[in-house]
């Protein structure tokens, strides 16, 4: 029997993004069934997939390396316990013992078959050329069957590790997919996959996170104090944040599908870290309180303040992911006094507080098409937000950044960009240094159009200041691209 597998699973055990099978079954090249891919059509098209140089097993050596660091610092996310890969080796053991079952059953009416061609040949001789031929065909068929079987033995054997060391989980009614690694919780594993799952304490306290199992096992890892009635048990809800996967699973959840349906919110948070990699520029670190997480998209903005001092609107430079870590690229102003307050006074551990958040500037839904993402100079805060999620979330074809400065040294974040090109095949870094400000569209729009002389089907994210923008919105246009497919932010 040909094994099923959700686009996910086939992306991990292949080592290619979601979007890049998406991409392939829209071109024809592979067959979907209901949102689901054979393993002997992945075997066909990616035969070169080997254990050996298989991207999830390198995960699996880092999540193991991780849980072993997590475990020396006694903290709560260990690798799977006893219970839960009891219960997974048993779902594989059932699923062998059917195989085996199947097999049985299939040689048994091969034998039969034989017999009963070999009775009929007897009975009718002047058919027995014929009815050999038809036995050696038979043998010949199950012969090339077991040699597709043993293409897809790498894909199998990748694919059975994998239901060991991760459950799968399914949102309805998005379709969206993400794996539950070690005993991490349902929740921060979907946070940290880059979805956009209701939620507030992260402790079992406000209940936001609250999601109804439709099929599979979950586990209780943490004790809470949120009441879920006897009525929402018996009708399968669970709180997300306090239960891991045992099986694979599918469950209903809030997700924002949109800014829209984030609130704003409000609180305060305490001051982390605060480097200045240029001498009028402050990457500012901020830790909300475990109780409080900031809701957002990538690309938004909030309101900084410090009361009695003054405000002022930021582009979270992080991504949503990072849960509780909060990051901020800020130019000093020496007209805004909360700038010069953040230069001049602000220390770790003091208090800001936080409003947000705000801004359309967010990735398309389910964004598939490959992105260029150009940033002009500080512009970089938002961008980069933009590109971690997008590479969290894993459809986007391939990922180009064009970061253009007026100055080497303005580029206060180069070696980041260039880890990513490194760590990403998707992803390539286009340093743009041009000597003249009023140009700089121009100079990337020269490195764009020959990198990529073709550029339909990408959609584009432009950060930076109103001038810069408006000058590459304007270049793009010239080039053909349309309105619909730019989308660009300007700071503040
Ligand atoms: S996030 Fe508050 S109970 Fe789960």
């Amino acid at each position: 029997m040909d094994r099923l597998v959700s686009i996910s699973r086939a992306a991990k055990l292949v080592g290619v993004s979601r979007g890049n099978l998406q991409r392939r079954v829209q071109d024809g090249e592979l067959e979907s069934f209901e949102g689901q891919l054979l393993l002997s059509d992945l075997a066909r098209v990616f035969p070169d997939a080997t254990l050996e140089d298989n991207t999830m097993l390198e995960k699996l050596e880092r999540i193991i390396e991780h849980a072993a660091i997590k475990a020396r610092n006694r903290t709560t996310s260990l690798p799977p316990d006893m219970e839960t890969l009891a219960a997974r080796v048993n779902l594989l053991t059932e699923d062998l013992i059917e195989a085996k079952l199947e097999i049985s059953i299939f040689y048994n009416i091969m034998d039969k078959l034989k017999a009963r061609l070999n009775t009929v040949s007897r009975a009718h001789p002047q058919l027995s050329d014929s009815l050999r031929d038809l036995q050696a065909w038979l043998l010949q068929e199950i012969e090339s069957v077991s040699e597709k079987k043993m293409e897809q033995f790498p894909l199998l054997t990748t694919d059975n590790i994998l239901r060991l060391v991760a459950a799968q989980v399914r949102i309805e009614p998005s379709g969206h997919e993400y794996f539950v690694e070690g005993s991490n919780s349902i929740l921060e594993s979907g946070l940290s996959a880059g979805l956009a799952l209701n939620y507030g304490c992260s402790n079992g306290n406000c209940g936001k996170c609250k999601a109804r199992l439709l099929s599979g096992e979950i586990k209780k890892i943490r004790t809470h104090d949120y009441v879920l009635t006897e009525k929402d048990k018996l009708q399968g809800y669970f709180l997300a944040c306090s239960n891991t996967a045992v099986t694979d699973i599918i469950i209903s959840a809030d997700e924002a599908g949109s800014e829209q349906d984030i609130p704003l919110q409000t609180f305060q948070a305490r001051v982390r870290k605060i480097e200045m990699p240029l001498p009028d520029l402050c990457v500012l670190n901020i830790k909300t309180p475990r109780t409080q997480r900031l809701r957002f998209l990538a690309g938004q903005k909030v309101k900084l303040e410090t009361p009695g001092v003054g405000a002022m609107e930021a582009h979270v430079a992080s991504c949503p992911c990072e849960d509780m870590h909060l990051q901020f690229h800020l130019h000093r102003d020496s007209h805004n006094p909360f700038t010069e307050h953040v230069f001049s006074h602000l220390k770790a551990n003091d208090v800001i507080n936080i409003e947000g958040p705000v801004g359309h500037f967010v990735l398309r839904e389910d964004e598939t098409n490959p992105i260029v993402f150009i940033a002009f100079g500080e512009g970089f805060a938002p961008i980069k937000s933009l590109i971690e999620h997008a590479m969290t979330l894993d459809v986007t074809e391939h990922i180009d950044l064009f970061w253009a400065v007026t100055d080497n040294h303005e580029l206060y974040m180069h070696n980041n960009c260039r880890a990513w090109s490194d760590a990403f095949e998707r992803f390539s870094y286009s340093p743009v240094i041009g000597g003249n400000r009023d140009m700089l569209a121009n100079d990337v729009m020269q490195m764009l159009s020959k990198e990529h002389p073709q550029l339909d089907g990408y959609h584009f994210y432009i950060a930076g200041p109103d001038k810069e923008v408006a000058a590459m919105q304007s270049a793009l246009q010239q080039q053909g691209v349309e309105s619909a497919c730019v989308f660009s932010d300007t700071l503040a």
